[in-house]
């Protein structure tokens, strides 16, 4: 317990020091980010942003290309996922573009965390999505981003740990799951601030664990249905079987039936492609 505490210390330490600085968001990224979050986005403008940053285009064009959306022709231009794809497919592959990889490690062990939940968020990403659009919620793109960003600590936590371990500080493996599951709402929560991003992503990282939560926000029940169904499948860090997704508040305040949760799954598992 002692030494738990002192690993949060050192962290805390580090970040407040000013040892570690918080990432910043690739200015390119963040402009087109904060356009898709509108609710009437600019796509000229999304696709101007895209095609002024090579890694970025290159990025989009191979998720366009990958299992998840291979058609039988190539993708070849950021023009031609639009028309192939729509909209809606197109700035989900941004978001994903704009967003892996925005962390690394050293540490390979810590690097296979980060691999573990960049696929968890894609799966709330697209679990997200999927509940809007039976839910008819009005910003897809939005649920789409809450789920990319909502464990954003995480990523964040993982980076600091990472630096911190470069320094042989001995870190058990169980400690460091402990601390990324205690810490990661609120560290997720102070980035996005930092990074200006709008209030509804800062409240949902925030508030995706708590015990008390706003019922009324349906883009957090949404998200923390899909993050309890993306645990129930394994996908993600921390496997969790007990948790009971037939029966969760969640699902009881969506109303959702065990078929609609079913053909949720069904698309969920799917979204693996796409990591
Ligand atoms: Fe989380
Ligand atoms: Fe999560």
């Amino acid at each position: 317990m002692e030494k738990k505490r002192s690993l949060i210390d050192i962290i805390d330490e580090y970040v407040k020091s000013g040892k570690v600085k918080l990432p910043v968001m690739d200015q390119n990224s963040l402009l087109v980010q904060k356009e898709i979050s509108k609710n009437d986005p600019d796509m000229d403008k999304i696709i101007n942003l895209i095609k002024k940053d090579i890694s970025l285009t290159t990025e989009v064009l191979k998720i366009s290309n990958s299992p998840f959306y291979k058609g039988l022709e190539q993708v070849k231009t950021v023009q031609d996922a639009v028309i192939r794809l729509g909209m809606v497919e197109v700035t989900n592959i941004v978001l994903l573009a704009c967003q892996k990889n925005s962390f690394r490690a050293q540490d390979p062990i810590l690097q296979d965390w980060m691999n573990k939940m960049w696929i968890h968020s894609v799966g709330c990403a697209v679990g997200s999505q999927w509940l809007a659009r039976y839910y008819q919620y009005d910003n897809l793109n939005e649920a789409f981003l809450a789920g990319l960003l909502h464990d954003v600590g995480a990523f964040f936590l993982l980076s600091v740990l990472d630096q911190i371990k470069a320094k042989n500080a001995t870190m058990p493996h169980k400690l460091i799951e402990d601390i990324v599951i205690k810490m990661h709402t609120n560290y997720g929560n102070m980035l996005l601030t930092d990074w200006s991003l709008p209030e509804q992503y800062c409240t949902i990282a925030r508030d995706h664990h708590a015990a008390e939560f706003d019922t009324a926000n349906l883009l957090l029940v949404m998200l923390r249905f899909s993050d309890k169904v993306c645990q129930n499948l394994n996908i993600g860090m921390v496997e969790n079987k007990d948790v009971d997704i037939f029966a969760c508040e969640e699902a009881a305040i969506l109303d959702i039936s065990d078929i609609t949760i079913a053909q949720l799954q069904i698309k969920m598992e799917d979204s693996l492609r796409l990591s």
